[in-house]
């Protein structure tokens, strides 16, 4: 058998894991050939592969990133896309296919499927945010990253008697928001799935004050405020004359400086949530995936996704990783309300 692997979408800790696995099993155990495509759907659909073998995937289990670079070309939105890949595929005689990515590559391997194209699923992405899995690989790596951030913005924002907006990533869910805030000991945490009223993060900021010298504010770059809060435009001068720009981080510390007369500075951590080695966690959930996932192409069970259902990893159908968003529950969020202000 041939099977073709490849790694879609924003990159994420573990993905290097999940391709050592599968080509160690799929060559060491079952005798496969293993070909890597480029830069995810990108690669089967203009035909960029390269072979990989056991010595390819020699020292890159801490490694972050994906040796096979990713994309998110989505070749159902490009004309004849899909009938480019089907032909490839052939030419390179691929006999099936291991696509890791998020929701925008399993959406497109769940279609192939449909057509016909032998795919297996391994779910990606350090938001947490794909049903049918209780945890996808990269999410504990970011949370642990965003985590020691706040505690280091704990110290400088007590010395400097501070509130530190930390914005960490999370569009659509806040799930790294969530738990880095919870393990970081934030003071307030605000969540896209919620809209949040600044008059009272900027009272749990004040009442932080009254008793410590500082407040720690983690917000998710998908967080919104209440409507018609947002009257501060993005570029205006805040109360202590800092051009304020870009998020919704640095409009909260515009606004909580303005209304508790206590500096406030923002921190963006963008992608180095995404970078870097992965943790114990993320490498060996990485692996376990990897391992089922060309398990699941040798026995023919396509049209599958892996997926962590407890401590068991198992193929469940591709639609379930990408159905709906996995969001944050409201009682969980009621978890972390408790320590608001305090
Ligand atoms: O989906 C993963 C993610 O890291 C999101 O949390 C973030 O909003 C987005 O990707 C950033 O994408 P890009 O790397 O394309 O800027």
């Amino acid at each position: 058998m041939r099977i073709g692997v490849l790694t879609g979408g924003g990159d994420c800790p573990g993905l290097n894991a999940v391709i050592r696995a599968v080509v160690r099993r799929g060559i060491g155990e079952y005798g496969h050939e293993l070909v890597g495509f480029r830069d995810g759907w990108r690669g089967p659909l203009e035909g960029v592969s390269r072979p990989l073998g056991i010595a390819d995937v020699r020292g890159i289990l801490p490694r972050g990133g994906t040796i096979l670079g990713s994309s998110r070309t989505n070749p159902f939105k490009i004309d004849g896309g899909v009938g480019r890949i089907r032909a490839n595929l052939e030419t390179q005689g691929i006999d099936a296919l291991i696509a890791i990515g998020g929701e925008d590559t399993l959406g497109v391997a769940t279609k192939l499927d449909e057509l016909g194209v032998h795919v297996v699923g391994v779910p990606k992405t350090i938001d947490n945010d794909l049903s049918g899995t209780d945890y996808t690989f990269g999410f504990d790596t970011a949370v642990n990253i965003a985590m020691e951030a706040i505690d280091r913005l704990h110290t400088t924002a007590e010395s400097h008697h501070r509130t530190l907006v930390v914005e960490v990533m999370g569009r659509h869910a806040g799930w790294i928001a969530l738990h880095a805030g919870l393990a970081g000991g934030a003071n307030a945490i605000l969540l896209p799935e919620r809209q949040f009223d600044v008059a009272k993060v900027a009272e749990h900021v004040s009442r932080r004050f009254q008793h410590e010298y500082a407040a720690i504010v983690v917000v998710a770059e998908g967080a919104h405020p209440l409507e018609g809060q947002m009257v501060v435009q993005h570029g205006q001068l805040d109360a202590f004359g800092h051009v304020r720009l870009g998020g919704i981080g640095q409009w909260l510390a515009g606004e909580l400086e303005a209304r508790t007369g206590k500096e406030a500075r923002t921190v963006v951590l963008g992608h180095i949530q995404r970078g870097g080695t992965p943790t114990a966690f993320d490498r060996v959930l990485a692996t376990r995936f990897g391992l089922r996932a060309v398990q699941a192409a040798h026995e023919g069970d396509f049209g599958t996704m892996v997926a962590l259902r407890g401590t068991e990893i198992r193929p469940v159908p591709l639609k379930e990783g990408t159905a709906e968003l996995k969001t944050v529950p409201l009682e969980r969020y009621a978890e972390a309300e408790v320590f608001f202000g305090s």
